[in-house]
């Protein structure tokens, strides 16, 4: 029995995390699993009407849970950071879900804006360390609101913090086994302290323990122009922080667009959470209109990361041969309500 908490959030996160539940269901039928759900309310709305933000009791209670299904958090009454710092954030810290795990997949008949790429192009997986870096919160003002101010934001890199990651990555790589190649994302030419760590790191972990996995290396802005040039060079991707915060939202336009991006936050010893990664899309709340095939990926992820691989599998495929039936991935364009491309994962899982 899985206890799993659904956070569905902010915007059109309720309505995506709807079609979720509904595919989650009709694979626990098929491939007998049973879970529990538990909703938490938590998002811009509870904010605005009770000004909390993330309870503390809800940090303990969420650590009790075997996944967390997450909607989207961000409110556009909300100035921004408040609820990206004081829920994703902090949870992402607090539970220690070290990976942001992001795959960039182009499936058969989705549009990708890459002329000449196709499926076979465009499948690889970024590892996103998720809880250092510049997102670490270091630093601070001096003299703010002066002429003389001062704004100092510094990136954390810890040396247990990179190699947990790398370590990840590495056994991620080898687990996939499809080039069994792990490229460093960095920016060794400029931030020669960092990367220094991350490089040595790098071939120290792999040198010692994966002597099976091929080791590359693209700085960062050499990563984005492969990514769009030549995509088909990757297999797994390890970076930073910020970095894969960018590249990710990069890979999801080669793969399709935010309609199709999905991620995991993991912490492969605690509790991990799934979202779709395109955010609340606000404009489109409660239109009936959104992708679900986001959320219903994260869903798939998240089925993967608890054991059900066979269910992951097949809820997989079943998004493939909805795709195929979509005239669009983007919201409005589908050529189906969001709730009937739920109606139609949902059958394909159970059909399969
Ligand atoms: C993401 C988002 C978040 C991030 C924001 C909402 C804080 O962009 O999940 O990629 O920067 O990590
Ligand atoms: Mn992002």
């Amino acid at each position: 029995m899985y206890k799993i908490a659904v956070l569905p959030g902010d915007g059109t996160g309720p309505e995506v995390v709807a079609e979720g539940l509904k595919v989650l269901e009709a694979a626990g039928r098929k491939f007998n699993f049973k879970y529990e759900l538990t909703p938490f309310d938590l998002g811009g709305e509870r904010y605005l009407r009770t000004g909390e933000v993330l309870p503390e009791s809800a940090v303990d209670d969420l650590r009790q849970f075997d996944a967390i299904y997450l909607g989207a958090i961000g409110h556009p009454g909300v100035k921004p950071g408040i609820l990206e710092k004081g829920i994703l954030l902090r949870l992402r810290f607090e539970l220690d879900q070290y990976i942001n795990l992001r795959p960039v997949k182009l499936y058969p008949n989705v549009d990708t804006p890459l002329k000449d790429k196709g499926p076979a192009d465009i499948d690889f997986v970024v590892v996103r360390e998720n809880t250092e870096g510049l997102y670490a919160g270091a630093g601070g003002f001096l003299k703010r609101g002066t002429p003389d101010e001062i704004a100092v934001q510094e990136s954390i890199n810890t040396r247990k913090g990179v190699e947990r990651c790398l370590r990840y990555a590495f056994e991620y790589t080898r687990r996939r086994n499809k080039d069994n190649k792990l490229t460093l994302c960095g920016k060794t030419n400029v931030l020669t302290f960092a990367f220094d760590l991350w490089e040595r790191a790098f071939h120290e972990v792999g040198e010692r323990d994966f002597a099976d996995i091929k080791r590359d290396y693209a700085h960062v802005d050499a990563t984005c122009m492969w990514m769009i040039k030549n995509p088909e060079w990757f297999d797994v991707i390890v970076t930073d922080n910020m970095f894969g915060d960018i590249i990710t939202d990069l890979g999801a336009m080669i793969q399709g667009g935010m309609g199709i991006a999905a991620g995991g936050n993991i912490n492969p010893e605690g509790v991990s959470m799934f979202e779709p990664i395109g955010g609340s899309a606000p404009k489109y709340t409660g239109q009936n209109i959104i992708n679900p095939l986001a959320a219903i990926g994260a869903c798939q992820l998240m089925l993967d990361t608890l054991g059900e691989h066979q269910a992951a599998r097949q809820m997989e495929t079943a998004i493939i041969t909805t795709v195929a039936k979509l005239k669009s991935m983007s919201a409005g364009q589908m050529g189906y309500s969001t709730s009937q491309v739920g109606d139609l994962v949902a059958q394909a899982v159970a059909d399969s």
